[in-house]
């Protein structure tokens, strides 16, 4: 989840709306909706087996008995594997200020000597989100009345890690004074050190990934840890960002706002009026001419820095307001949604952040923090109420100082892997897949963000790989054709007579890959 500017005073909103809905969701809790549910679901306590099973656990020493998760409240005992978490300090001597981490090894194939840390955005936003409603196999998602199973969980292949940071997100604990993303990623790294030695982890490989504003996380935290020149304990070979913010995401997504209204008001429903209204903003605003200039394959030049022409030119600041207004349940991570709002046990089904009576937000369950040996005193929220950086100002306005990963760190992790991946959803409207795009025409590695651009001629700058962006386009991009059959609905078709039906997905996107970068467009997909 990406906080932008412009939704920050909308999500302020939301929490006064959530506080209102604070009495009746308790009387709702006293009637007991939820035991219920938790007693409806098979196999609660665990089996003899089970239990003989955990004292194998591949993670389980002197050290990480006490981070050991053995069942969550309403999640059924079956769904429990090995499972670690609580708060690993920055610094050994300093318990106050400590990163708040899920640990969950592969399950069902053999154990692989690897790390797959996992990080939400915001900023401020927690990776639990991650945990229960995207990667992980336990899932517990928008519009579900109880948790299942996510038989595509990355847990099924790789060991994740899931870690709310920086400090002031989440569980994580200490006062919050970072100022840029070297400093999140020198505690970051800190921590995983720390994380590993409690661990007994020597010499696994590492990858970082994560979704939204952790587009900035990611490159900058592989690239910290690259440079520890250490691969008994930072052996990165590889990154993935979803939806991520790796450039000037912002005015980006100006850019891209009207041929992205264009192509998806079947769902959105501007009025004709407004669309005009898009267009002539685009117009003056200079955008069309520069989309037809910059978004080439190869890249005709280094674009011109974008910050400048900001204030008169918010087009999508108007179309996300706008969307409001045809559509209370417009969802601006995931198009196509319409009224009612879904239930969310984290309590932010769009931006509108609503928790229906009987669901209180899960991780600020007095049972679930102790199950998870979370800090009781600490008020969770999926995205945190306060700014996670010191100051203000930066290249993105939110006192995150440092520069746009394509400016340096991005070229750098993809040259030193050759394993990076970049996704994003075609229904995101929070950051559109064609910014993304446009960002990584225009990935070249500035000496420092504060040297001008250089001619838009010079294509002399070390981009990645030895050349500037990627040479082809979405046109000739392969198809992603998906032949697996759907597992989580199978016996449902099965029983509904409709068997067979689920069994190709298709056609589901687009991915070219060039010099070590993976990019990949996901239809039907949104931001998260
Ligand atoms: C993931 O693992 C679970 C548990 O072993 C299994 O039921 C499921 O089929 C696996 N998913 C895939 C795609 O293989
Ligand atoms: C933040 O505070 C911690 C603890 O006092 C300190 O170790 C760290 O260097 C500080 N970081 C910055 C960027 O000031
Ligand atoms: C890692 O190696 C590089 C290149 O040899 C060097 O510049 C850097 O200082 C080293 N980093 C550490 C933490 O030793
Ligand atoms: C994205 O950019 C491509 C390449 O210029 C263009 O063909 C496509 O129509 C654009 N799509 C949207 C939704 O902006
Ligand atoms: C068109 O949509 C805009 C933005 O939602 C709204 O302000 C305006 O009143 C609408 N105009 C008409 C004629 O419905
Ligand atoms: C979290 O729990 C505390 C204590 O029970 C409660 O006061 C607060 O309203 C809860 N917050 C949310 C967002 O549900």
């Amino acid at each position: 989840m990406l906080v932008t500017i412009s939704t920050r005073a909308l999500a302020l909103g939301a929490v006064l709306l959530a506080s209102a809905l604070a009495n009746r969701l308790d009387v709702a809790r006293n009637k007991g909706f939820h035991p219920n549910l938790a007693r409806s679901l098979n196999g609660r306590a665990a089996t003899p087996t089970e239990k003989r099973a955990s004292q194998s656990y591949r993670y389980r020493n002197d050290n990480t008995e006490s981070f050991l998760v053995e069942s969550l409240p309403d999640i059924p005992q079956t769904f429990m594997t090995e499972m670690y978490s609580g708060l690993i300090p920055i610094h050994e001597d300093e318990p106050d200020r400590a990163l708040f981490f899920v640990f969950q090894p592969r399950i069902g194939g053999p154990p692989v000597d690897e790390i797959t840390i996992w990080m939400n955005g915001g900023p401020g936003c927690s990776s639990l989100e991650g945990f229960l409603q995207e990667t992980g196999y336990i899932r517990w998602t928008w519009g579900q009345y109880a948790p299942t199973k996510n038989d595509y969980s990355w847990v099924n292949l790789t060991n994740v890690l899931w870690v709310e940071q920086p400090v002031g997100t989440g569980f994580s604990i200490g006062k919050p004074n970072a100022t840029s993303e070297e400093d999140i990623a020198s505690d970051f790294i800190k921590f995983f050190k720390n994380f590993q030695t409690t661990f007994g982890i020597k010499n696994h490989k590492v990858y970082v990934t994560g979704e939204s504003y952790a587009g900035r996380y990611v490159p900058y935290i592989a690239d910290a840890m690259l440079d520890q020149n250490d691969t008994c304990y930072y052996d990165v070979q590889g990154a993935l960002m979803y939806d991520p913010c790796i450039g000037a995401y912002d005015v980006q997504n100006d850019m891209y706002t009207l041929p992205f209204a264009e192509a998806n008001n079947n769902v959105i429903n501007y009025n004709a009026s407004f669309m005009e209204h898009l267009a002539t903003m685009d117009e003056e605003c200079g955008f069309s001419d520069f989309r037809d200039q910059y978004m080439q394959f190869p890249p005709s030049g280094v674009q011109p820095p974008l910050m400048e022409s900001k204030a008169k030119c918010e087009v999508w600041n108007e179309a996300y307001y706008a969307a409001w207004t045809v559509n209370p349940c417009f969802n601006v991570y995931m198009l196509g949604f319409t009224c009612p709002l879904l239930s969310d046990p984290l309590g932010y089904p769009t931006d509108l952040q609503l928790s229906y009576p009987g669901l209180p937000v899960y991780f600020n369950r007095t049972d679930v923090k102790k199950a998870i040996h979370a800090p009781m005193d600490v008020e969770w929220l999926e995205c945190a109420p306060h700014p996670v950086f010191k100051g203000n100002g930066g290249p993105q306005g939110l006192g995150d100082l440092s520069a746009d990963p394509i400016q340096k760190v991005l070229p750098r992790v993809i040259e030193a892997t050759n394993r990076v991946f970049i996704s994003n959803g075609a229904l995101d409207m929070d950051v559109l897949t064609n910014s993304t795009l446009l960002a990584i025409q225009n990935m070249v590695n500035y000496p420092s963000p504060n040297i001008p651009a250089p001619p838009t001629d010079s294509l002399n700058f070390k981009t990645w790989n030895g050349m500037m962006g990627f040479q082809s386009g979405p046109n000739k991009w392969q198809d992603i054709d998906i032949t697996l059959p759907d597992l989580e609905y199978q016996d449902l078709f099965e029983q509904t007579g409709l068997g067979g039906l689920d069994r190709y997905q298709g056609i589901m996107g687009k991915q070219h890959y060039e010099r070590g970068l993976m990019f990949t467009e996901t239809y039907l997909s949104g931001h998260m």
